[in-house]
């Protein structure tokens, strides 16, 4: 199913979260405006604020908070992706040159600080506690995770277990800021809320798996990003972890993180991946937690935003981009 038949029961609202987005770029100084305009003119899934709207649509569901809150959510994962493009200094992302590309290391450092202030502000103009200590939680699970990921780079010796723990910090977290702050801002009973987080946390961690198994086999095109980046920055993920424990001798995993040719075991570790159970098996790990994410959600009362959650789902396993 494609996204825009997902997002149906929220389409309206997902196009002013655009043009919040939009006004968040309108600033006096001309340029800051075109460096906001750069970043936040959207070309992304907007999954997450999707999520918010979705999860918001259950009990109260109040424009007047949730469309700050989407808005914010989106505009924490924009600046999670300008400062993740200054670290990786990666050259693409959506299909254009990154913000580090054209502007460098310095300017992406502090428009991705900006960026996290001004969805700081916006989560505020929520008034709800439990939104605004939630957003808070977030950005300082974020940066754990990614600190994480910089600790360990080119280290062989991480378990499964190390692996989902970063993962969740870096990318999961952010699912179930989404999902609980729309839940809370639209006063759903406490089991409610806890279903809404529990689906976050599920699909987060589903959609990283298949991000990373995309990094092998996608293409840049498709993903509007370089791909076999994970290894070049010695981010060991499911599928290279796979592959170690199935080649332990001779493996190109094993050569690239101890500084061998790292061109040509790049190109052999996505061959060794491709041809091999390892995609299909990430895929069913990754189906396992939207199984998971899915499995409470015919508690929460039945309408179009309940079905939308669940074919997101359905989606994050088969996408493509
Ligand atoms: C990219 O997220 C960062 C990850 C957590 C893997 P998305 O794939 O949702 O990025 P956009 O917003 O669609 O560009
Ligand atoms: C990104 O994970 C998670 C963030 C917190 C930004 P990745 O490093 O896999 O994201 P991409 O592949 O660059 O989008
Ligand atoms: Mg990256
Ligand atoms: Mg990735």
């Amino acid at each position: 199913m494609q996204l825009s038949t997902i997002y149906a029961p929220i389409q309206e609202d997902l196009v002013k979260v655009e043009n919040e987005l939009e006004s968040v770029s309108k600033v006096g100084f001309s340029w800051l405006a075109e460096l906001l305009n750069y970043s936040l003119s959207n070309s992304g899934k907007g999954i997450r604020p999707a999520l918010t709207l979705l999860s918001g649509k259950f009990y109260h569901y109040n424009l007047d908070t949730i469309l700050p809150m989407a808005t914010a959510v989106e505009v924490l994962h924009i600046a999670t992706l300008v400062h993740d493009d200054a670290i990786d200094k990666s050259s693409v992302r959506r299909g254009k040159p990154t913000l580090y590309k054209l502007w460098g290391e310095d300017k992406a450092v502090l428009l991705g600080d900006y960026l996290f202030a001004k969805a700081g502000e916006l989560t505020a103009t929520t008034q709800n506690l439990r939104a605004i200590k939630l957003f808070a939680q977030t950005l300082r699970t974020i940066s754990t995770g990614e600190l994480a990921q910089t600790f360990t780079a080119f280290n062989l010796e991480q378990t499964y277990e190390q692996y989902i723990q970063r993962i969740s910090h870096k990318t999961a977290a952010l699912f179930v800021l989404a999902t609980e702050s729309g839940g809370a801002l639209s006063e759903a009973p406490e089991q409610s809320i806890k279903i809404l987080n529990e689906y976050g946390y599920n699909l987060g961690i589903a959609f990283q798996i298949v991000d990373d198994i995309l990094d092998f086999v996608g293409t840049e095109k498709e993903l509007g990003k370089p791909v076999g980046s994970d290894l070049i920055q010695g981010t060991l993920t499911l599928p290279a972890m796979l592959l170690l424990e199935r080649f332990p001798k001779d493996n190109p995993v094993r050569e690239i993180f101890q500084n061998g040719d790292k061109d040509k075991n790049i190109k052999l570790a996505i061959e060794l991946v491709r041809n091999s159970s390892i995609v299909e098996d990430c895929y069913r790990i990754a189906s396992d937690y939207c199984a998971k994410a899915c499995r409470n959600l015919n508690l929460l009362p039945d309408n179009a935003s309940r079905q939308a959650l669940k074919d997101l789902a359905d989606y994050v396993v088969s996408r493509k981009r």
